[in-house]
C-alpha cells in the first residue's frame, strides 16, 4: 500500500471514531492535512470552532497566523503537515482531558509512522506534555529535542502569541531558529 493510501485510510478511520465522546458534540473530526511527504510536521492542540465546522486544522485565527509563520520559513501549508493532538473538538475550547489525549494518540502516533517528518513543531504546551512530558515551556522553546526516532522542536501555540503580545515575537524568534535549520 502507498503512504498515501495508508494515510487516506487512517483518517477514514478516524473521521469514525467513537473511542471518547467528543464525537457526540462534535460537528466534524479534523483528522489534519498536507504532503504526506512532508519534513515538517506541525501539532497543535485541539480543534476549534471554525477546524469543527470545517473538518480542517487551523483555519481560525491561530490558524492565519500559523500559515503566515509557515510562509516566512518559505513553505506553503501543503508542503508541510498539520494537525493536532486531538482530532474532536472540545466543548467551548475547554483543554483536553487526559482520558481524551490517551483515545487520540495512537492517530498522531501514526500519522508520525506515516510521513516520518524529519521535525515535529510542537505547538504549546498541551502537544508538548503529550507528546514529550511536561516542560516548561519558556524554557524548553526554541530548541530541538531528539527523543527516540524523533526530532521535535518546541514553540508557543499560536493562538498564545494572538493573545499576549509578547509571545509573538517570541514565536516568531522561534520560526527563524527552524528556518535556519531547514537551510
Ligand atoms: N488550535 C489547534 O491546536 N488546532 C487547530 O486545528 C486549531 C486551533
Amino acid at each position: 500500500m502507498t503512504r498515501q493510501k495508508e494515510l487516506d485510510r487512517l483518517h477514514k478511520e478516524i473521521t469514525e471514531c467513537e473511542k471518547c465522546p467528543l464525537y457526540i458534540s462534535r460537528k466534524n473530526p479534523v483528522p489534519g492535512e498536507g504532503s504526506v511527504t512532508a519534513k515538517l510536521m506541525f501539532v497543535g492542540e485541539a480543534p476549534g470552532a471554525r477546524e469543527d465546522e470545517t473538518g480542517r486544522p487551523f483555519v481560525g485565527r491561530s490558524g492565519d497566523f500559523l500559515t503566515t509563520l509557515i510562509s516566512g520559513i518559505g513553505l506553503s501549508r501543503s508542503e508541510v503537515f498539520i494537525t493536532s493532538v486531538l482530532k474532536s473538538r472540545p466543548p467551548k475550547n475547554r483543554t483536553p482531558t487526559r482520558s481524551e489525549i490517551e483515545a487520540c494518540r495512537p492517530y498522531l502516533e501514526r500519522q508520525i509512522e506515516i510521513i516520518n517528518p524529519q521535525i515535529i513543531v510542537l505547538l504549546g504546551g498541551v502537544a508538548v506534555s503529550s507528546i514529550i512530558g511536561p516542560w516548561k515551556m519558556a524554557e524548553a522553546h526554541g530548541k530541538f529535542y531528539k527523543v527516540d526516532k524523533c526530532t521535535y522542536f518546541i514553540t508557543y501555540h499560536p493562538a498564545a502569541a494572538l493573545r499576549f503580545p509578547t509571545f509573538k515575537d517570541v514565536v516568531k524568534a522561534d520560526f527563524e531558529i527552524l528556518k535556519q535549520e531547514l537551510r
